[in-house]
Formats: structure tokens, sequence, C-alpha cells
């Protein structure tokens, strides 16, 4: 299981050569370079040839950058993969995947198109079809370099007329569903964006309740909102404490060989070490990132 923090992930349209460059200062785990919904059709040529271009020069740091191409049944996708393939992107996010057979195609293409093995595909899963083969999408990962579900909900709002409010309640079944069949699989999954860039007591309360739905981080759209999902998704100072508590505790002689525990009052049993050594492990790589 990895433990690559993945808390912030900025989109920014792959037109915008100012973003592209003010994103090597800004403090987001992932960058998502956009050829898609964020690039009108007549500026689909250049943005592909910046973003290529931007990739190959490098000067992200620690950052992943992932390209979003567009998807293969329009024209400009399959230009798209072998133009991000070439790039040496650390992934690329595609559009509108809604089976299993399509991320074998996909992983082939981009092979093909002579990605490293170390490169990861990220879907988005953003249309009805979609949420109802998650299963057999995620599963696609042990064959693939499949390596993160992330929710394109504003797209799911559209194409099932679904109206979330601020609780999102619309979407609770296929927020659960798609963190489900992504741990199933040992993938990631990042929560979709939130539009009101303005309101940021409404963005922190969205995160939030990423979180406590499992996901992994939060996809955004704006810098103002990095510091905000860093903070919510990282594990807090108490849960760490906590955790290599429950390590110690596992470690003292006396309780070698013990499958539960008593830590600071509390029932502690061996799943509670597996998640405590988890926890961990995201502290320390989000420390590594610093
Ligand atoms: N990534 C990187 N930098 C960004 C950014 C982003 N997503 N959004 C804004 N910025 C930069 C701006 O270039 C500007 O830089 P500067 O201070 O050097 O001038 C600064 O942040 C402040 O930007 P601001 O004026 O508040 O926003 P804007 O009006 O320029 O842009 C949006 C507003 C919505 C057009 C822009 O935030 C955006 O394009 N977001 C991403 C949209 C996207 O990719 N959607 C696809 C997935 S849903
Ligand atoms: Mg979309």
């Amino acid at each position: 299981m990895t433990a690559r923090p993945r808390r912030s992930c900025l989109y920014m349209p792959g037109a915008n050569a100012k973003a592209l460059e003010k994103a090597k200062t800004l403090a987001a785990d992932v960058l998502l370079l956009d050829l898609e919904d964020s690039v009108a059709p007549d500026a689909k040529a250049d943005a592909r040839d910046r973003v290529a271009a931007t990739v190959k020069a490098g000067g992200y740091g620690k950052r992943e950058v992932v390209i979003r191409v567009n998807g293969v049944a329009t024209p400009w996708g399959r230009d798209d993969i072998r133009a991000a393939a070439a790039a040496g992107p650390d992934g690329v996010l595609a559009p509108k995947v809604e089976s299993g057979a399509a991320v074998a195609e996909l992983d082939n293409a981009l092979t093909e198109a002579g990605l490293s093995k170390d490169a990861g595909l990220w879907v988005m899963i953003e249309t009805p079809r979609a949420i109802l083969n998650l299963a057999e999408i995620a599963a696609a990962a042990r064959a693939t370099r499949l390596t993160a579900f992330v929710m394109g909900l504003n797209d799911l709002a559209k194409e099932t007329r679904a109206r979330a409010g601020r609780d999102r309640a619309a979407f609770h079944a296929a927020m659960s569903l798609a963190v489900t069949a992504a741990r199933a699989e040992g993938i990631t999954v990042i929560d979709g964006v939130y539009n009101d860039i303005a309101d940021a007591a409404g963005f922190e309360a969205e995160c939030r309740q990423g979180l406590e739905f499992g996901f992994d981080g939060k996809t955004l759209i704006h810098p103002s909102q990095i510091d905000v999902a860093n903070s919510v998704f990282a594990p807090s100072a108490e849960e760490v404490a906590r955790a290599r508590a429950v390590i110690a505790a596992f470690a003292l002689p006396e309780n070698a060989g013990k499958g539960v525990i008593k830590v600071d009052g509390r029932m502690t049993e061996l799943l509670h070490l597996e998640e405590a050594k988890r926890v961990v492990a995201v502290s320390e790589a989000i420390e590594a990132l610093a």
C-alpha cells in the first residue's frame, strides 16, 4: 500500500501558461495539468504542446505531475495520449472511464506511447455507467498501472440531473461506493471539486466531509484551497501521537504475541496496530515532502 500523500490535487488549465508556472511554487501534492474540460476546442492543440513542453522541462520538485487528457473518442484524445506519455509525467488522468476494458485499453495505449511503467493511470469517475461499474473498473488495477480514482461530480450532476446541496446527499451513494471500490483494490481515491472559490468555510466543511467518507484528498481549482486541504487530509498531531502510543504498546515485551491490549484505557487490537502504522507512514511521507 502506498503512503504517497495526495491531499491536495490542483487542476489548472493547460492553456494557462501563468498557472503552469505558478504551480512550481504552490504546496499542492499533485498538479493536474488539464487538456480537457477547462480548455476550449480551439485552444486544445496549443495547450497540448505547452503542457508537454512544460512537463518535459520539469521544475515541479516533489509534486506529482499528472496530465489530464481528452477522451479517446474525441478528436484530441489519441494525440493527447501520445504527447502526454512522451512528456514523462508521473501520471495520466483519463476522463469518462466507464469499464475495466476501457482501463486496459488506455493502459495499453500509454505503454505503446512510451509511458514509463512507474507512471500511474488515474481515471475520472464521472458518469452514471462508471458508478454502476465501479467494482470492475477498480479491479482493472490488478493487471494495469491504474493508480487512482478522481471524482468528477460536476459531470456526474449533469449526467444524472442530481441536485447536490451543501450536504451533497444526492452523491453520498456514489461517493461511498467509489471509496469502497478503491479500497478493495488498494488504489487512491480523490474527492471532487468545490466550485465556490470565495466560500472558504464551505470548502473546509466539504474537505472534512470528504475525509469522513474516506477520501485520500480533494481536487482543487484555486491555489487558495491548498492549505486547507493539506491540513484536513493530514493526520493531526493527536492522531499521530495516539498511533505512536499504540505501536509502542504492542512492542512492549509483556505484550508480545497478544492480539488485544489496553492502550490509554481503550481496547486496542492488531487491526488498530495496522492503522497506527499507516497513520505514522502517511505523516512521515508528508514530512518528507517539505
Ligand atoms: N492553478 C494555478 N494557479 C492558479 C489557479 C490554478 N488552478 N487558479 C488561479 N491561479 C493563479 C492565477 O494565475 C493568479 O496568479 P498571479 O497571482 O500570479 O496573478 C492567482 O492564482 C490568483 O488567481 P485569481 O485571480 O484569484 O483567479 P483567476 O480569475 O485568474 O482564475 C479560475 C479563476 C477559476 C479561472 C482559475 O482558478 C482556474 O482556471 N481554475 C482551474 C479550473 C480547472 O482547471 N478546471 C478543470 C477541472 S474542474
Ligand atoms: Mg469532466
